[in-house]
């Protein structure tokens, strides 16, 4: 009966109507079942259509078919000067994905267990998209960053990147993933909600959970979310924060000061208050993801 009603009504209004239609309703990008090509992008979480716990996959060929963005990027820390770079914003993906309602939090999985966050308010405010070319070359051509780790299958940049909050001595800091295998979706709201601590912990503690989740999240996970780079998930950095602070904060200052053989970057601009409210974060956190 509805259909009926607007097949007649389509037939009335023509040609225009047809296409405003369209227009409306959420576009979708095709999703494969299988994956057939290393450069195929895995996607995951809570997207429309895919059932929990499942994959699809999308083509580098459909993505090239979306609406495209291209900048000449000088600030990228992963060049050693400037490229041109041109892609999909995360936002435009977003829409192609069918999502209707809600904020999304995506986390973009790296070759090496990095992991990139991208809430809705950083894609907003700092424009990621995720490139497909690099001097107007494909994925096949690109090589390494001047830190070895290969740019493809996908990474992400920024038209330029102006930090746009400061919490203690942290800055908010690009998000500059490489090597990105898979985007994953998350309900954002719900998602930050799990790595929060009790409404009532000091300012310093949740000051502390925003600058973990822009800084540690990238390579410790907590639960469901976060890098695989470091073995310590948040419980360790719990149990660590708990048994030796000063360890803990001298660790997360100048890691190789602490082991010799440590991977970890530091974080020389970060002051004892900054220091304290990571502790407090992850002290705090123990019992939580
Ligand atoms: C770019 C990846 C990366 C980031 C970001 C990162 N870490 Fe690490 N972290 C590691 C790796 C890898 C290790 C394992 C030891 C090593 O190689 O340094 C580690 C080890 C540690 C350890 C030592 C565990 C032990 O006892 O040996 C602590 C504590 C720690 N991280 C805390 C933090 C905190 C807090 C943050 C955020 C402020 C953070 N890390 C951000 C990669 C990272």
């Amino acid at each position: 009966m509805r259909l009926g009603l607007v097949v007649a009504g389509l037939a009335l209004l023509g040609v225009v109507a047809v296409a405003s239609l369209q227009a409306a309703g959420p576009k979708r990008i095709v999703l494969q079942t299988q994956r057939t090509s290393a450069q195929d992008l895995e996607i995951t979480g809570d997207v429309p259509g895919i059932p929990a716990g499942q994959s699809r996959f999308v083509r580098y060929g459909d993505l090239a078919g979306l609406a495209q963005v291209a900048y000449t990027v000088k600030d990228d820390t992963n060049f050693d000067g400037p490229v041109q770079l041109s892609g999909v914003p995360l936002t435009e993906l977003v829409q192609e994905l069918g999502f209707t309602g809600g904020k999304q939090l995506i986390a973009a999985i790296c070759t090496d267990g990095y992991e990139g966050h991208f809430t809705a308010e950083y894609r907003a405010v700092h424009h990621p998209f995720l490139v497909l070319k690099l001097n107007g070359k494909q994925p096949g051509q690109w090589g390494r960053s001047p830190d070895q780790e290969p740019y493809a299958p996908y990474f992400i940049s920024h038209p330029f990147f102006k930090p746009s909050f400061s919490i203690l001595a942290h800055a908010d800091e690009a998000q500059l993933p490489l090597g990105i295998v898979q985007l994953r979706f998350y309900a954002q709201d719900a998602e930050l909600a799990e790595l929060k601590p009790p409404a009532n912990a000091p300012a310093a503690t949740m000051q502390g959970d925003r600058i973990a989740f822009q800084n540690c999240l990238r390579c410790h996970r907590a639960a469901d979310i976060g890098g695989t780079k470091s073995p310590f998930g948040w419980p360790q950095l719990a149990l660590i924060a708990q048994g030796n602070a000063s360890a803990f904060g001298n660790y997360i200052i100048q890691p190789n000061r602490v082991n010799p053989e440590a991977t970890m970057p530091a974080n020389p601009k970060y002051d004892a208050a900054t220091v304290a409210a990571l502790t407090a974060y992850f002290q705090s956190a123990g019992g939580k993801p």
